[in-house]
């Protein structure tokens, strides 16, 4: 067994060279199982990664090689909708900027107009993407009493819809009508840039956008510009199109609240998740069907 305990990232090179003779490998969001690293190592059965999204782990080429490919859903979506709410929140009420106010010593004292935001709850939340994790922030929003909007490919069943107090609406609605659009889509060749230039145009001038899922679903430079350009409110985002790189036209930007990829980050659910990875391998090698299998046809269906 070997395993990296490293802070930053290990070289490909490395994690290549010590994947090559392993029978299975448990991974981390960051590292790309592709046809590269699943033609050097022939013995490899099983690929757990230990996130829900996926887009690192290339399933048809994990399916030619015979590859066993798993995630893991459902232990973070009550963790990552607080943090979809976190960032709304701060985004919204300036949070950031006024923690920055104060530890730089500039705080003369209460005034009526300093930092006001723009309130949340009342407000028009659009979920774009109506998962587990779409349908938790449709939970939350109860309690803010906003009015909540989704789009998803697919439109969830009524009960589902009545029990959330959520109305479906096309995505150009969707986007036209919220005050505050937060993406939960899978990162795929269809939501690659899914918000792009046209996207943001199509949103109010005092709407703000949250972004959990994956960074690529967003146009940075597209964002860069609408923010810069007033075409949007302001943006929360805990994801980026090149981690752990950030678009610097971002940095500058007051309307924008920024984190490094911890929506899921919770001491018990990052637990939860690392040990439904070992289950999944531990489960293969038992001879039983890892519960989180992606690529069943990998196994012969
Ligand atoms: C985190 O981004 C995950 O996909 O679990």
């Amino acid at each position: 067994m070997d395993y990296f305990s490293t802070p930053v990232r290990p070289p490909r090179a490395e994690v290549l060279k010590r994947v090559a003779d392993k029978d299975a490998l448990i991974c981390l969001l960051t590292e790309k199982v592709d046809e590269e690293l699943l033609s050097i190592a022939p013995n490899l059965k099983i690929a757990a990664t230990v996130s829900v999204g996926y887009d690192n782990l290339d399933i048809p080429a994990c399916t030619r090689h015979h590859v066993a490919a798993t995630n893991t859903p459902g232990v973070l979506d009550k963790t990552t909708a607080d943090f979809a709410w976190t960032l709304m929140m701060a985004v919204a009420r300036r949070l950031v900027e006024a923690d920055s106010f104060i530890r730089s010593n500039s705080w003369r004292g209460w005034n009526i107009d300093q930092f006001c935001g723009a309130d949340v709850w009342g407000k028009k939340l659009g979920i774009y993407g109506f998962g587990r994790i779409g349908r938790e922030m449709a939970r939350r929003a109860q309690g803010f009493d906003m009015r909540v909007i989704y789009f998803n490919r697919g439109r969830a069943p009524r009960e589902v819809e009545q029990a959330l107090h959520a109305e479906f609406v096309p995505a150009d609605q969707l986007l036209a009508e919220s005050d505050y659009v937060s993406l939960h889509v899978p990162l795929t060749p269809d939501t690659r840039h899914l918000i792009n230039a046209a996207a943001l145009k199509k949103m109010k001038p005092t709407a703000f956008l949250i972004n959990t899922t994956r960074g690529p679903v967003v146009d940075e430079a597209a964002l860069v510009e609408a923010l810069t350009a007033g075409t949007i409110a302001g943006a929360a985002l805990d994801v980026f199109e090149r981690e752990p790189d950030v678009n610097p036209g971002l940095l500058p930007l007051k309307n924008v609240v920024l984190a490094p990829h911890i929506a899921s980050a919770s001491l018990e659910t990052r637990t939860k998740m690392a040990l439904m990875a070992v289950e999944n391998v531990a489960a293969f090698f038992d001879g039983r069907r890892p519960p989180n299998l992606i690529n069943p046809e990998a196994l012969g269906g």
